[in-house]
């Protein structure tokens, strides 16, 4: 596979983007699937299916292999521990794990909980349910006028004391990479337990999930061009043994009696029910896909398109981009506005072309609120793309114009 900082050969592993046409740039939404990945899926299923954990034959034993097998790639990958590394359906649920099973024996009537004004709604409703449960109340921690997190309104409300503090590490709006280690250490020092939303981030930017230190740390496989189905949760261990399971059924026991039941061990604590196998496969296959492609090499490949683009849209009529100007405090995403269209209008235009942009709140109602819209539109980079994605969009951009302005 070519690859030199700054440029990546990737697109024809990807076989959705032989489609004639095709400009893909809703990568941040979901990402497609590189041959790598489908194979590995379809060559589980033709050759080595079978439950995982319970079977003693070899078959069962080979599945519990590459299911493990991808827990520990996953794991090691981001610097995390493979005992810490919960599979759950996606990083909502990941999240919400948190949220119920931590939060609701931990969390009290009057307690605080403190996110950031640019959470993805996954690390707002979550706490929502909770705070609503248990009588406790959100704090949000203001963006500022460059979508950056505002450090200092930050210091300020962490002397509230919450007791949990969420952060995203990458926004999937504003694309803002935030100083999720420094954020981290200043909210354990306050004696708050972190949850680090990194949706975006890991397959974005490399992640040392050991360095940033947080309590938990969250993402989803279908971002990393992975299968659907399956979120990642790194706790830190020593929390997720203390605490109560999330959901009960097969698998989560050690003994059950008639009134009462012991947990297993985690992390199989939290994975009740028969496990995401071909996804975790899956999984594994894109962890080694991108491992081979190198993470600093996709870093390089995806600033260079977001410097570009950023340069290009910026000089457009009627164009008014959201979120930090500096590239490199950024990851590959852009939200902008155009004076002349709806957000949906641009999307549907751009769309008839063959450009995949994304249009509307992003499930970030509360950053649509303090950035005064309702909606924006998103255009998403990944190693797929090249520049000439970028002129495809500035060229359907202009044909929006003409037909609204
Ligand atoms: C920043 C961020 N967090 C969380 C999520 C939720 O991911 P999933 O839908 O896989 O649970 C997303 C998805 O768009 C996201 O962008």
């Amino acid at each position: 596979m070519a690859t030199t900082a700054g440029s990546l050969d990737v697109r024809a592993q990807f076989p959705v983007l032989s489609r004639e046409g095709l400009v893909y740039l809703d990568s941040a939404a979901t990402a497609q699937k590189p041959v790598a990945v489908i194979e590995a899926m379809d060559d589980f299923l033709r050759h080595h299916n079978a439950s995982v954990h319970r079977g003693v034959y070899p078959l069962a034993a080979e599945s519990t292999d590459r299911f493990e097998g991808a827990r520990r790639d996953a794991a090691a990958w981001l610097n995390a521990p493979a005992r810490g590394t919960v599979f759950t359906k996606n990083a909502t649920e990941a999240i919400n794990l948190v949220a119920y099973a931590w939060g609701l024996d931990n969390v009290l009537a009057g307690d605080r909980i403190l996110v950031t004004q640019m959470e993805h709604h996954s690390n707002v409703v979550s706490w929502q349910l909770l705070a609503r449960r248990v009588g406790a109340f959100i704090d949000y921690v203001p963006v500022t006028d460059d979508g950056r997190v505002d450090l200092d309104a930050y210091d300020a409300l962490l002397e509230r004391g919450p007791k949990v503090v969420g952060v995203v590490h990458v926004s999937n709006v504003l694309g803002t990479i935030n100083p999720v280690a420094e954020m981290v250490a200043r909210a354990r020092a306050a004696g708050a337990v972190t949850v680090v939303d990194g949706a975006q981030a890991v397959p974005q930017i490399p992640v040392d999930v050991g360095a940033i230190d947080a309590d938990f740390y969250v993402w989803t496989a279908h971002k990393l061009y992975g299968p659907t189905g399956l979120g990642v949760l790194h706790g830190r261990p020593e929390l997720l043994e203390a605490m109560s399971p999330f959901v009960g059924g097969g698998h989560m026991i050690s003994r059950v009696g008639d009134q009462e039941s012991t947990y297993a061990e985690i992390p199989a604590k939290f994975e009740a029910g028969t496990s995401p196998i071909v996804e975790a496969v899956g999984m594994g296959a894109a962890v080694a896909w991108i491992d081979a492609l190198g993470i600093e090499n996709v870093r390089a490949h995806e600033l260079d398109l977001t410097a570009y683009a950023l340069d290009r849209l910026e000089g457009l009529p009627g164009l008014k981009l959201h979120g930090p100007r500096e590239p490199e405090a950024r990851g590959a995403v852009i939200s902008f506005e155009v004076d002349y269209a709806h957000p949906h209008d641009v999307a549907e235009i751009a769309g008839r072309r063959g450009v995949c942009l994304r249009a509307g709140h992003h499930c970030a109602q509360p950053l649509m609120e303090r950035l005064g819209v309702g909606a924006t539109t998103r255009a998403s980079f990944a190693a797929h793309n090249d520049r000439s994605d970028v002129d495809a969009l500035v060229e359907a951009l202009g044909a929006v114009r003409e037909v609204f302005a």
